[in-house]
């Protein structure tokens, strides 16, 4: 038995990674799924496919590697955050739709709470804002409305988890209705500082507790995977939600250590270590992960749109064919241009957790086109993070210098995307060799606790960067930039 099965459930596709015994990808299988969109603002996926797509790229990447599925030694978990699912207990079938974490649906109902002032208790006690990205409202809104559920819930016949939960469910036929400490802090419905749910945001939002899943440990017991599903019963020994199974992956194991994943969005975690830090500039608190029953936190801030504005470019405009295209675009640029693209597509995220506004674009002239706009799409990635930092140093004091930024997604392949970031954040940028971060995360959480993997200060030492960028521009034109882009932000939020 020598490999670890990493199963990695995002938003867009599921993938499945073997990795071997010395934790190096052996085989991927990657499939994507539908995308429902039945309303503006509504987002959905069917569980039925988050299901057959996890089981049939783990069987491909089983197939890939030629191995037996006895050759497996453990399963790692790491999924999509926040999103919704409710199943019949007996049957297993979702009620809903997943109601996805982009989903808006419940932005009056969360506007609502915190006119009622009931967010200073969310926020006390799940590090969160009352705001739809979380999965508390979503499962209100779904107990409100699919018929009966709620009384079905309260008698045990209807389950609730986020999608980890659910394919463990899944893939132990029924015998474990489980979750980990991160997921369970995306819920709005987890005391963070307790360790259990909050029974008084329960009831403020009419949710059953019979249906939360039992909450562990990342590197637990979840259940035994049937040998239906892959050929051999298999442990399931690791799970974290993607952004926190990214930061064991680049091995952010000290506080003031700092990552940032560019995919569709960009999630920054900083590790604070065994502090749960209540942030003043509208960050999050979340649990980084959980080993041994010992918490450790993370402030994390949350951007919608990262990739998303690469892939606007090649959809919508279409000025590209290839993210890839933007870094030459970018060098091409005008020098003389100010082109600033604010991708609120969906409203802003952190800092400024604004779900009206819309995006903006500034500074066109006659001679804008497609190279000023590569430029300006990554250009607002790389302000976008500055924002995240400047509230992360004013809410958690280090030494003064800014920490290393340890970056990966797809947009960190983007030397010149990469490079703007350095300069504009003023601090040196890591890029790993294994790119794999998220699923090696979930690999290692898994492999660790098989006794495969070594430890956690073993794997801190074996992390190794493939390339750093460090600033190379002047005080006052990182200053001319940043300023222009705050401008450019908040005419966008007055609109
Ligand atoms: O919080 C949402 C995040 O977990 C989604 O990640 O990589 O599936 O877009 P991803």
């Amino acid at each position: 038995m020598t490999h670890i099965l990493a199963i990695d459930q995002g938003t867009t596709s599921s993938r499945a990674l073997l990795f071997d015994a010395a934790m190096d990808v052996a085989a991927t299988a990657q499939e994507e799924f539908a995308q429902h969109f039945p309303k503006s603002g509504w987002v959905e996926h069917d569980p039925a496919d988050l299901w057959d797509t996890t089981l049939s790229t783990c069987r491909a990447a089983v197939e890939n590697a030629g191995i037996m599925a006895g050759d497996i030694t453990a399963i790692g978990i790491t999924n999509q955050r926040e999103t919704t699912v409710v199943w019949d207990a007996a049957t297993g079938d979702a009620i809903y739709n997943a109601i996805v974490w982009q989903d808006r649906r419940t932005a009056a109902y969360c506007a609502e709470l915190r006119a009622d002032g009931h967010d200073t208790l969310i926020t006390q006690q799940t590090g969160l804002l009352a705001d739809p990205y979380f999965s508390g409202t979503k499962l209100k809104w779904i107990l409100d409305h699919v018929e009966g559920s709620r009384a079905r819930a309260a008698a045990g016949e209807l389950l609730f988890g986020t999608v980890d939960s659910f394919l463990i469910w899944k893939l132990t036929g029924g015998t474990s209705h489980v979750t980990d400490a991160t997921n369970a802090a995306r819920t709005m419905l987890y005391d963070i500082h307790q360790g259990c749910w909050s029974s008084e945001i329960c009831s403020l939002f009419d949710i059953p507790m019979a249906m939360l899943p039992e909450v562990k440990d990342c590197a637990d017991d979840f259940g035994i995977a049937k040998a239906e599903c892959l050929g051999a019963d298999l442990p399931i020994l690791g799970v974290a939600g993607d952004q926190q199974a990214a930061t064991i992956g680049q091995a952010c194991f000290e506080p003031g250590m700092l990552k940032s994943t560019y995919g569709t969005g960009c999630f920054a975690l900083l590790n604070t270590g065994d502090t749960p830090v209540t942030s003043q500039n509208r960050l999050l608190t979340t649990i980084a992960y959980q080993i041994d029953g010992k918490p450790t936190y993370a402030l994390e801030g949350s951007i919608f749109v990262a990739g998303a504005v690469v892939q606007w470019l090649r959809d919508a405009l279409k000025i590209i064919e290839n993210a890839s295209e933007t870094q030459s675009l970018a060098e091409q640029a005008d020098a003389g241009q100010e082109v600033v693209i604010v991708p609120a597509f969906t409203g802003l995220g952190a800092p400024y957790w604004n779900a009206e506004c819309r995006g903006a674009v500034y500074g066109l002239t006659r001679s804008s086109g497609a190279a000023e706009f590569a430029r300006a799409a990554l250009q607002s990635v790389g302000f976008q993070t500055r924002d995240l930092l400047e509230a992360m140093q004013a809410d958690w004091q280090t030494s003064g210098a800014r920490a290393t930024l340890r970056v990966d997604g797809g947009m960190s392949a983007n030397n010149w995307a990469m490079q703007f970031l350095s300069d504009i954040i003023d601090a040196p940028v890591d890029r790993p060799k294994v790119l794999e971060t998220t699923a090696m995360g979930a690999a290692w959480l898994a492999g660790q606790r098989a006794g495969l993997y070594p430890d956690m200060a073993a794997f801190g030492k074996a992390w190794v960067k493939d390339q750093s960028f460090s600033p190379d521009m002047k005080d006052a034109t990182r200053k001319d930039l940043y300023d222009r882009w705050l401008r450019a932000v908040h005419a966008t939020l007055s609109v």
